[in-house]
């Protein structure tokens, strides 16, 4: 029996400039499905590329000094060296200024032309250059692109028309009868109230005061609108338009559109009515994405750094950065990126959750059976309930993929992930080994492997280096049956006598550095993750701190020099510190409890990375730890025995 086809695309990128990361997310989250559906066993077809011409990209090119095919051919070698760095799995990449593209949108506005479609009159009206957009006076929100908020420019000029409302009423009623072509349902309503209900005027689809587009086929002085020549490219992929289109025959209609919340209105309107126009289905869904945004306000390249992909990449690996974008945000909803999310989501989820797992488990494995696969023996219900658990599974995160709810579907897969680790604590291995009770330990490890296989086949449409790196800790790296979406389906796939081979920590903890925020240091091997992660109990939420809340204190030994009095200030003393070869100077308010004289030759604690302040008027460059009680006793908190200045207190 033939496959089920799915057909999933991106919206082709503008190569106006090198992307950042938030490009990256409508990419991730089309490849994670693309991957997803070729797990379980779809035909796929995941279309992704470049949309190479228009005003903004002409004007560009012109200020580098290059000519536009110059300028696009280095930003679109620069974009597929980035899909390859995340791992994009598209099975084809889209240029629209290729001939197979420029061919075919000829023909489609050659036909629109002929079957009177389209129409030549004057256009006089605005343009937002940025997002290639017509406006009219009324759309304006303070004389601004009500998209982007950007100054939009007085356009007249003879153009082709469109004649849009010929087929609204046609559109408005598909949009009615399928509620889930446009999701999530509230951009459907703002379509349908915004722009369809109010009715729509004839769009204005070619241009004549550029040149870089591709030419009206019967008017060399017009180039077609980006837009129209762009959308095309979802069917001229597909060979539509040429003589060989048994791509298009294949997997026309699209499964799903993914694309970010500011183009849905022209996936959504002027898309289905070209398609229309065409006589061709409409794609079954269109989803709009929300946006990925800095704490202060929206993404752009200008931002450095923090938002180039390719630098994140170098310092976290493609894997973790996916998993972030999938996981830290409900597709749909607008999110926001900083570094010091990613590093709590590696350390927790990543380090903690599933990286100590495999870690814990393997260790035990190699004490108790020599790091071999046991067969299983006695069964208890513990081991039922989670044999449940891991059955339950696959389903749980197929519905969700199906309403392409990636991080539902990852917070499901880490669910599982702490009930396995939470099975370890209650299974208590190092018991049943010490009590002798070595069928039961069988069972208890074996579920362990077996529980770790199935999250590991199940990572990989999210991750898809990581499961490769458990696989071969497993000892089941060439078994390409153990790593099917069929070999999860059901619990006790994996054979015993395997031979496992623990190898590194799947993902280091780390810190950023506290000098300057960004560059990530790798904890060393002492700071071991902790699994036995406690659960805040309610309301008690504020006041547990993380690990990595605490790893933010600089704390070190410092060895009070000299101690005067300040004077006017009857409580605090001022204090000359060698912390490692380094002076310091603190104001302590412990003058009632020690004389100046006394102090000297101290090793006491010192908090080093505190913001100086002024106390009195006296600089003071970090604090002294001190324990005081209820009494009103106060000592300060030294080492129980000597050590050299500056050590670092943990
Ligand atoms: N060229 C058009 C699409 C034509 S499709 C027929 C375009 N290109 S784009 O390069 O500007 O954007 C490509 C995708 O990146 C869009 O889906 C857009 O929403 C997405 N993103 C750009 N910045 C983003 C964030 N900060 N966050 C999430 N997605 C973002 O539009």
């Amino acid at each position: 029996m033939a496959k089920k086809t799915f057909y999933i695309t991106t919206p082709i990128y503008y190569p106006s400039d090198k992307l950042h990361i938030g490009h990256s997310y409508t990419t991730v989250a089309a490849d994670a499905m693309a991957r997803f559906k070729r797990l379980t066993g779809y035909d796929v077809r995941f279309l992704t590329g470049t949309d190479e011409h228009g005003q903004k990209i002409e004007r560009r090119a012109k200020a580098a000094g290059k000519s536009p095919q110059e300028f696009v051919d280095e930003i679109v070698a620069w974009i597929k060296k980035l899909w390859q760095a995340l791992d994009i799995s598209y099975d084809d990449f889209i240029r629209t200024t290729e001939e197979r593209h420029k061919t075919a949108v000829q023909k489609i506005f050659q036909k629109f032309y002929e079957q009177g479609d389209i129409y030549k009159s004057k256009y006089e009206g605005w343009y937002c250059t940025p997002c290639e957009a017509f406006w009219t006076e009324r759309q304006l929100v303070d004389g601004n692109c009500p998209d982007c908020n950007r100054p939009v420019e007085l356009v007249a000029e003879e153009s082709y028309f469109f004649r849009m409302s010929k087929y609204v009423d046609k559109l408005i009623e598909h949009i009615e009868q399928n509620p889930d072509f446009i999701q999530p349902v509230a951009r459907k309503n703002e379509m349908i109230n915004n722009f369809l209900k109010p009715g729509l005027e004839d769009l204005c689809v070619s241009r004549t005061t550029f040149d870089w587009g591709v030419p009206v086929p019967f008017d060399s002085d017009h180039v077609i609108y980006v837009w129209l020549d762009a959308l095309s490219n979802y069917i001229t992929a597909l060979g539509y338009g040429s003589e060989d289109d048994q791509l298009f025959q294949t997997y026309w209609p699209a499964d799903v559109h993914l694309i970010g919340k500011e183009i849905v209105r022209f996936h959504t309107i002027y898309w289905p009515i070209f398609l229309m126009a065409l006589g061709l289905e409409l794609p079954k869904k269109v989803f709009g994405h929300g946006w990925l945004l800095l704490d202060d306000g929206k993404m752009s390249k200008s931002k450095g750094n923090v938002v180039d992909p390719e630098e994140l990449i170098k310092r976290y690996g493609s894997d973790a950065i996916r998993y972030f974008l999938l996981r830290e945000i409900p597709f749909g909803a607008d999110g926001h990126f900083s570094e010091e999310a990613l590093i709590q989501r590696i350390n927790f989820d990543l380090a903690n959750d599933l990286g100590n797992l495999l870690n814990r488990t393997l260790a035990m494995l190699k004490k108790y059976f020599a790091g071999i696969v046991p067969a299983p023996g006695i069964t208890t219900s513990l081991d039922e309930e989670l044999k449940q658990a891991a059955a339950a599974l696959p389903g749980k995160i197929e519905a969700l993929m199906d309403e392409l709810q990636f991080s539902g579907a990852l917070a499901e897969l880490w669910r599982f992930i702490a009930r396995v680790n939470k099975y370890i604590d209650e299974a208590a291995p190092w018991t049943l080994a010490k009590s002798g009770e070595e069928s039961r330990l069988q069972s208890v490890m074996y579920n362990l492997l077996e529980s770790i296989r199935i999250i590991s086949v199940l990572l990989l449409p999210f991750m898809p280096r990581t499961p490769e790196r458990i696989w071969r800790q497993l000892g089941i790296s060439g078994e390409i049956h153990l790593q099917t979406w069929e070999s999860i389906l059901e619990f006790g796939k994996l054979p015993a006598g395997i031979q496992t081979v623990p190898g590194d920590v799947l993902f280091p903890r780390l810190e950023l550095s506290a000098e300057d925020g960004t560059p990530v240091r790798q904890a060393t091997k002492k700071d071991k993750p902790d699994t036995t992660k406690e659960v805040p109990k309610k309301g008690e939420e504020k006041k547990l701190i993380s690990i990595d809340d605490f790893a933010r204190l600089d704390l070190r030994v410092a060895e009070i020099k000299e101690a005067e009095p300040i004077s006017g200030a009857d409580k605090l003393l001022k204090l000359k510190l060698d912390v490692g070869g380094e002076e310091k100077q603190v104001v302590a308010g412990i003058a009632k409890h020690y004389s100046p004289e006394e102090l000297p030759g101290k090793r006491v604690l010192f908090v080093a990375n505190l913001k100086p302040a002024k106390l009195r008027g006296v600089l003071s460059e970090g604090m002294l730890l001190a324990a005081s009680d209820d009494a009103g006793n106060l000592v300060l908190a030294t080492t129980e025995a000597p050590i050299k200045s500056g050590s670092r207190v943990k």
